[in-house]
């Protein structure tokens, strides 16, 4: 069972963090792990800015360091409910697969979809 509430909660504490004295523009995720933890990231930008790196991929290259393979969903929060960028589809469609994923706002609004209605007919 998902506790989608807890997964956004969790996403907008994130977002809360994000590293992005640029754009000002935070990103917060968070990932559900098949044993049940959350693991989070958000965008941490650089004064070169294409070396920016979003909190969608932050989440996922951070889970796979720490030895997690295998996600069961996907928060991600911006102050306007913004989708995951193409970039950081690939890359969940890459090493998560086709879970849920959760588009929120930080007053906890949302919708839902999946990684394979965001990237149909995925590079994987
Ligand atoms: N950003 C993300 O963190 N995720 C996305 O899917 C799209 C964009 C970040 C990158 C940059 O720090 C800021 O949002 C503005 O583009």
């Amino acid at each position: 069972m998902i506790n989608k509430l807890k997964l956004i909660k969790s996403a907008i504490n994130a977002q809360k963090k994000a590293i992005c004295p640029y754009s000002n523009y935070n990103v917060g995720a968070s990932l559900l792990t098949n044993n049940g933890e959350i693991l989070i990231g958000f965008n941490i930008e650089s004064k070169a800015y294409p070396t920016t790196l979003c909190a969608e991929r932050v989440a996922i290259f951070s889970a796979l360091t720490q030895g997690y393979s295998k996600f069961e969903a996907l928060a991600v929060v911006t102050k306007d409910g913004a989708a995951p960028c193409g970039s950081c589809r690939q890359i969940i469609a890459e090493y998560a697969g086709d879970i849920p994923i959760l588009i929120a706002k930080p007053n906890e609004d949302y919708i839902e979809t999946n990684t394979f209605k965001l990237l149909p007919q995925p590079f994987i």
